[in-house]
């Protein structure tokens, strides 16, 4: 049993009976224009067939079928796992519009954040999976995606739930597989601890290669970061961010 005080500082408890690594997937009730969204909108922007292991709907996602082919071919997949309210993704997907991005979040208020920001945007490279990120990338192919956002996930400060944090090691093994060699895990966290338990996972996989920081406190945002809101919220609690970001080795999987 977990209750609010074992959860991430994001303020949000684990969903009941399912692995313990996000928070509660519903928070202030859905305005109606929100819930108009998450009907209308939210089906033609999801990833179809992406669902637990057993699940009899499941199957592999094939990117090219999500997003018309850039010119020259298919274009580059980037995911962000934890959009949160989708502030990045939507940065990302403007700046790069030949690039295909999926984003992945299970707490629906961010979810009809993110559709807001795309309703009439004019936006076409973004699709969504609104739930666990594990599930969707474990049927990604092969050496699909060219970069990965993991920014400002649950950090579990408690000891005891060290395990639940997503950059560990299945996780960048299921990763390692998805990800061309060359490609980038990109990590933001506010959290000290964070940053050591992730560099620990990243030294013991062979997967992954740590690209030196601009300075040695990890201070230095990317040059295309144009923050988050949890972000915001951890500069105004005086915590201070830390930017790593990972390169996928050429070692096979
Ligand atoms: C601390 S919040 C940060 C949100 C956003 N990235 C930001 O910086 O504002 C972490 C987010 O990760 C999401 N999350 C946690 N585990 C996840 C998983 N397995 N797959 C997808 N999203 C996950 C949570 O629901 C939460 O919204």
């Amino acid at each position: 049993m977990t209750d609010e005080t074992d959860g991430p500082p994001c303020g949000r408890g684990p969903r009941p009976g399912h692995r313990k690594v996000f928070g509660r997937r519903k928070g202030k009730r859905l305005s109606a224009f929100q819930q108009g969204l998450i009907e209308t909108d939210l089906p033609v922007l999801s990833v179809p067939g992406v669902f637990p292991s057993g699940h009899p709907d499941r199957r592999p996602v094939e990117p090219s079928d999500l997003f018309a082919r850039g010119e020259g071919g298919s274009r580059p997949l980037w995911l962000e796992v934890g959009f949160g309210g989708g502030e990045h993704l939507v940065h990302q997907a403007r700046e790069n519009p030949h690039v295909a991005l999926i984003g992945c979040e299970p707490y629906m208020n961010g979810v009809a954040m993110l559709l807001n920001r795309l309703h009439g945007s004019g936006i076409g490279n973004v699709r969504l999976h609104p739930d666990d990120a594990r599930d969707l990338i474990e049927l990604l192919p092969d050496r699909s995606l060219e970069r990965v956002f993991l920014l400002y996930p649950d950090p579990w400060p408690k000891k005891r739930h060290a395990e639940r944090r997503f950059a560990g090691p299945e996780n960048l093994k299921r990763l390692a597989r998805v990800m061309r060699p060359g490609a980038v895990l990109r990590l933001a966290t506010d959290i000290e601890q964070y940053v050591s338990h992730a560099l620990a996972a990243v030294a013991d996989s062979e997967f992954f290669d740590v690209e030196p920081p601009v300075a040695p406190d990890w201070s230095v945002p990317w040059a295309d970061w144009p923050g988050t809101r949890y972000e915001a919220k951890a500069l105004k609690a005086g915590r201070r961010p830390h930017y790593l970001t990972f390169v996928r080795s050429g070692q096979d999987y």
